[in-house]
C-alpha cells in the first residue's frame, strides 16, 4: 500500500535520518555548552531543569518524530493502519497549510491542579489522569502541524453544568481564528500525522459550512425529542463566519427560554449543551451546508466501542466507552511513530550489535564451529526446538 504509513516509511528512510542527526547533534551540543546569558547554575540543577527559557530540545524531538511522515494536506487518499483506503470525493478545497489560522482549543473551568492533572507542577506517566493525556495530545497535534493552541480557563456559569462553557468560549475563539478545532479531553486524533486540512477536505468543509460534528451511536439515550439522533459536541470543527457567530449566540442563549421555551431544562440535565444543540439549534441552522454531520465510524467512538453502532473512531477517537483508555491512546500516538524509527535505527547499527553465532553448535557449555556437512544437516531440521515468539 504505497500511500500508507508503511510504504511511506520506506521512502523516508533516508530523509528521516537528517532530523534525528540534527537532534543528536543538538543534544550533544546542549549538554556541553551553557550560554553566557544564563546565571551560573550548578551543573546538577542545570541537568534537572527542563524549563530553561531557550531550551527548544523537546520541540525539536517532536518535529523530528512527525515531520518526515506528515500526510500531505491535499493528498487524494489516506491508508489507515488496517490498510483501508479513504479517498477524497472531489477536488480538495484546502491545498496549502493553514498554520496559525487554525486554533486547537481546550476549554475547562476546573482548576485541574490535583495529582496527575495537567495544571499540577508535576506530571508523571504513572498516575496521570486521562484528561491530562487528552489535552497533551491536542497540544502535540497543534505543534506537529504548526497550528495555534490555547487552553482557556473558562469562568463558570452560575446556573449551568460545566460543559456549557465551551459554547461562549468557542464563540470568542471564532473572532480571532478562521478555524477552531475543539475536542473534549477524552477525544483525540488516532493519526496525528494527518493534518486538519486533509480531514476538512475529506469531510468536505465548504465555504458555507458552519460546524462539523459527528453523529452519536444508534442507542435510545441518543435521540432528541423529534426522534433524531444527537450530534456529539465533544468534537467540533467550526469555521468563522457571521452566521457561525449568530449560531453560537443562539446556542449560548438557548436556556433563557426566550427563543426556545423549555431549553432551560438542559442547563443541568444530561446532555446539557449537546441536548440544546440537538433539540433546537440544528433545526434553525438547517441550510444544507450549515452543519456537516460526520459518520460515527470515522469521528466518534473507539475500537473498544465497535459494538456500539460500529463507532470505532477511525480518525477521531472518543473514549466515552472507557476514559481509562485515553492515556494508552497518548502512548499509541507516540509509539506508532517512534517504533518504526527505533526499529530502523536498530537495523542501521546492526553490524555493531547483531552477533551471528549460527555457524556454531552447542555442546554442554561449549560453542563448537560447524563443519560444512553439519551446516547442511541443520538447515534441514531448522527451527525444531523453536516456537513463534515462544518461551
Ligand atoms: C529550574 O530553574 C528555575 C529558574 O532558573 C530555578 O528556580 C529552579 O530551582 C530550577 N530547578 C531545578 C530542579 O534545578
Ligand atoms: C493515492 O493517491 C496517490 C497520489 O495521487 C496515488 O498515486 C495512489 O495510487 C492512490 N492510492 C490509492 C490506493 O488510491
Ligand atoms: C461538497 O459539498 C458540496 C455541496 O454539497 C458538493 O457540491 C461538492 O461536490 C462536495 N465536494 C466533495 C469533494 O465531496
Amino acid at each position: 500500500m504505497p500511500g500508507g504509513p508503511q510504504g511511506r516509511w520506506r521512502r523516508v528512510l533516508l530523509i528521516a535520518t537528517v532530523p534525528m542527526l540534527c537532534a543528536f547533534i543538538y543534544y550533544s551540543y546542549r549538554s556541553n555548552y551553557r550560554p553566557a546569558s544564563l546565571p551560573s547554575t550548578s551543573p546538577s540543577s542545570y541537568h534537572n531543569n527542563v524549563s530553561l527559557p531557550d531550551d527548544h530540545s523537546m520541540t525539536t524531538v517532536i518535529k523530528a518524530l512527525y515531520e518526515p511522515i506528515l500526510h500531505p494536506v491535499a493528498a487524494a487518499n489516506f491508508t489507515d493502519d488496517d490498510s483501508e483506503v479513504y479517498q477524497l470525493s472531489g477536488e480538495p478545497r484546502f491545498k496549502e497549510k493553514l498554520g496559525k489560522k487554525v486554533l486547537v482549543l481546550d476549554i475547562d473551568s476546573r482548576p485541574l491542579t490535583g495529582a496527575g492533572q495537567l495544571m499540577n507542577e508535576e506530571l508523571k506517566w504513572k498516575g496521570m489522569r486521562p484528561l491530562s493525556a487528552g489535552m497533551l495530545s491536542h497540544y502535540t497535534y497543534a505543534m506537529i502541524h504548526g497550528y495555534d493552541y490555547k487552553f482557556v480557563r473558562a469562568p463558570d456559569y452560575e446556573d449551568r453544568w460545566g460543559t456549557w462553557v465551551k459554547v461562549p468560549m468557542m464563540k470568542e475563539a471564532l473572532k480571532t481564528h478562521d478555524y477552531v478545532l475543539f475536542m473534549d479531553s477524552d477525544v483525540m486524533f488516532h493519526h496525528p500525522h494527518v493534518p486538519l486540512e486533509w480531514l476538512m477536505n475529506y469531510w468536505n468543509m465548504t465555504k458555507d459550512t458552519l460546524v462539523m460534528l459527528s453523529i452519536d451511536p444508534d442507542e435510545p439515550q441518543n435521540y432528541d425529542s423529534r426522534g433524531n439522533r444527537y450530534l456529539n459536541t465533544g468534537f467540533i470543527i467550526a469555521q468563522q463566519s457571521k452566521r457561525t457567530q449568530e449560531m453560537y449566540k443562539t446556542w449560548a442563549e438557548c436556556p433563557s427560554d426566550v427563543r426556545y421555551p423549555g431549553c432551560s431544562r438542559w442547563k443541568l440535565e444530561m446532555f446539557h449543551e449537546q441536548a440544546a444543540f440537538g433539540n433546537y439549534i440544528r433545526y434553525d441552522y438547517d441550510r444544507p451546508e450549515d452543519i456537516r454531520v460526520l459518520p460515527c465510524v470515522e469521528a466518534n467512538g473507539a475500537p473498544e466501542a465497535i459494538n456500539r453502532g460500529g463507532c470505532k473512531g477511525t480518525f477521531v477517537r472518543h473514549y466515552w466507552v472507557d476514559k481509562g483508555l485515553v492515556s494508552k491512546a497518548l502512548g499509541d500516538q507516540v509509539m506508532q511513530y517512534f517504533l518504526p524509527r527505533l526499529h530502523q535505527l536498530y537495523h542501521q547499527q546492526a553490524s555493531e550489535h547483531i552477533v551471528d553465532a549460527k555457524g556454531f553448535r552447542l555442546e554442554g557449555a561449549d560453542l563448537i564451529e560447524l563443519t560444512k556437512e553439519e551446516k547442511a544437516a541443520i538447515a534441514k531440521g531448522a527451527g525444531k526446538n523453536q516456537k513463534d515468539e515462544g518461551f
